[in-house]
């Protein structure tokens, strides 16, 4: 029998604090749903760009969604924390940057709990749900306290999120698993009814449980990541191609085919941040973080293995380097931690004249890299003495021998594996 998505309470009114690359596609994602959003946000800018239909990233399917939703009016933006009170949960997606030191910096969820706090207080029930990373411990120890102080009812839940970037919308409607971190049942339930129109299984589990199983599943392909690029490293010297050994690791069921890309190695508002916040948690604990130290360190230094190899093939100093591709992958537009900036930065200390291109991401580089030239793709190779490729935009698989033709010397070398080997000849590989 056909079930109603318009059946009494299968709607729900959400507000969810934080218009990132999280909070934003949340929010598109369950007004796809039939919910009813408020999005809230403390960069103003933000909000009018999001109630004009226009996200303030990009991201593949969000701003068809997002219009789609304002359309129906089922989602709508605000600075104005009041809004909460109208919604009955309330997602908490705001940013949880590393601190100078590494740790994971949790004023902004604090200050977005202190202020939902104040709203609700007066509700018979409400619930919130930390979506952002948090370490494990955060919700139950920091959380919970703020909301017992203004409010007397309430629900409280950890919902951790596991969307790629680029693949973000994507990701929010069609997971792996949800996990449900709860404080109690009942908190629990009311954040089941948000999601019973998804069809993926639950995990239901006590606060901090959920909190670990998202640290430890970024830590966990992180450190796939810089294992197979330390394999991938070895490789290189032997003249054996990484990614066939990584073909034939893949059809292990063990292994598994997926997070096997050698090359330069991971970058993100995730990765290098989670690694870096669950490293110093086992420090505090005293349980011990070998392994996370290497993969950040072994992370770092793919950066400068790149570099050694160009410097390897020619003098940098005064040397015209075309670097294609900046975002910390393809289908973004984001460079937080992006392995492109350290090597642009890298060349730049060389005395190279360095040229960038991206297809999304400039504009975020020329902020906090404007030391380098941003030019099109033909602009940066025109008489280039070396091209690197950074970013496995799909783009740069249609390029031919002939877009390299322009360049002085045809030294080409990619940090990540995208060129067409039947349409491009004579460059190399990091690890292949
Ligand atoms: C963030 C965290 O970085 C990530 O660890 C977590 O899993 C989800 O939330 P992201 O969406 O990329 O991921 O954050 P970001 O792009 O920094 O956006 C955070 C938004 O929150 C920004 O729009 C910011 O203006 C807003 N914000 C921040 C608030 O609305 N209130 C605050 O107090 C602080
Ligand atoms: C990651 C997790 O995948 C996601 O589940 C979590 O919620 C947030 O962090 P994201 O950082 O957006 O998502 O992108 P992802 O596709 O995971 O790539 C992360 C970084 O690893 C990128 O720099 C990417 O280029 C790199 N990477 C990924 C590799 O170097 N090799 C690989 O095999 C895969």
């Amino acid at each position: 029998m056909f079930k109603s998505v318009f059946r009494e309470g299968l709607i729900m009114k959400i507000s969810i604090v934080g218009t990132g690359y999280v909070g934003l596609s949340t929010a598109v994602g369950f007004a796809i749903k039939g919910h009813d959003v408020t999005c809230i946000d403390v960069d103003r800018n933000k909000v009018a760009l999001v109630n004009s239909g226009k996200a303030p990233f990009y991201e593949v399917g969000i701003e068809e969604g997002l219009q789609n939703a304002i359309k129906n009016g089922k989602l709508r933006a605000t600075t104005d924390y009041s809004a909460v009170k109208d919604s009955e949960i309330t997602f908490i997606c705001v940013g949880t940057p590393s601190d100078e030191t590494g740790k994971m910096d949790v004023s902004y969820v604090k200050t977005a709990t202190e202020s939902i706090a104040k709203v609700i207080a007066d509700k018979p029930y409400h619930v919130v749900v930390v979506k952002s990373t948090v370490v494990p411990g955060t919700t139950r120890d920091v959380v919970l306290p703020i909301l017992k102080k203004h409010a007397a009812t309430f629900g409280l839940c950890m919902n951790p999120e596991f969307l790629r970037e680029g693949m973000a919308l994507e990701d929010f409607l069609n997971p792996d698993r949800m996990v449900i971190g709860e404080l109690d049942v009942k908190s629990g339930d009311m954040l089941m009814k948000a999601y019973q129109k998804f069809n993926a299984p639950f995990v239901r589990v006590p606060l901090s449980t959920a909190e670990m199983i998202k640290y430890a599943s970024n830590t966990f392909l992180a450190a796939r990541i810089s294992l197979i690029n330390e394999i991938g490293n070895a490789c290189k010297k032997l003249g054996i191609d990484v990614y066939d050994v990584a073909h034939a690791l893949g059809q292990d069921k063990r292994i598994g085919p997926h997070f096997l890309e050698a090359g330069i190695g991971f970058g993100g508002s995730c990765f290098p941040k989670d690694v870096s916040a669950l490293m110093h948690k086992a420090e505090e604990l005293g349980t011990g973080n070998e392994i996370m130290k290497a993969v950040l360190s072994v992370n770092a230094n793919q950066r400068k293995v790149i570099v050694d190899m160009l410097k390897r093939r020619l003098s940098l100093k005064g040397a015209k380097i075309a670097v294609l591709g900046v975002a910390f992958k393809h289908d973004s537009d984001d460079v937080r931690e992006s392995p492109a900036i350290n090597v642009l930065r890298a060349l730049k200390r060389e005395g190279a004249d360095v040229w960038a291109y991206d297809p999304q991401a400039m504009e975020n580089a020329k902020k906090i890299a404007p030391e380098i030239k941003y030019a099109s793709r033909e602009k940066c190779l025109k008489d280039a003495d070396a091209c690197l490729l950074l970013t496995n935009w799909h783009e740069f698989r249609t390029m031919e021998d002939k877009d390299f033709a322009v360049m002085k010397n045809k030294i080409i070398i990619e940090g990540r594996s995208i060129l067409d080997r039947k349409k491009v000849s004579g460059y190399e590989g990091m690890c292949w």
